[in-house]
């Protein structure tokens, strides 16, 4: 992913000794290189995080697992896509095996009209799993 280059800020932070201890535990079962990449991370996860409980634009993924041969399900789940088309952006389908699909499918829209979409996907028979992961819209941090 290409990232505009920004302009970097140095500022102080007090911490106590232990807890500080515990963030370099924590860090070193991550890939962040050094304490201020693993802050800025943090950072940009605990703001994507508010956007979505504050009902913001807001971009992701809803990943389903089905079991395709169950009666009327593939119907559904593309009914419900078509309810949803601005909100999803693409979907990619993937044949697991004989019985179940593989469905990843990218979406940008509101937090709450993601958060309907993935909770209706969820709720059909036949769903055996569904997440939801969070990303930013793009135009934020
Ligand atoms: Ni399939």
């Amino acid at each position: 992913m290409t990232r505009k280059t920004a302009q970097l800020v140095r500022f102080g932070v007090s911490v106590e000794q232990d807890l500080l201890a515990a963030f370099d535990r924590w860090m070193r079962t991550t890939t962040h290189p050094n304490r201020s990449e693993a802050i800025r991370d943090l950072m940009r996860e605990q703001l994507v995080r508010q956007r979505w409980t504050a009902g913001g634009t807001v971009a992701g993924a809803v990943t389903i697992v089905y079991a395709h041969h169950r009666r009327d399900l593939v119907g559904r789940i593309v009914d419900l896509q078509h309810d949803f088309q601005d909100a999803i952006i693409s979907t990619q389908h993937v044949h697991l095996d004989h019985r179940r699909c593989l469905e990843i499918i990218a979406v940008r829209g509101t937090s709450g009209r993601i958060k309907d979409l993935a909770d209706r996907l969820h709720a059909l028979k036949g769903v055996l799993h569904a997440t939801l992961a969070m990303a930013a819209a793009g135009d934020r941090p």
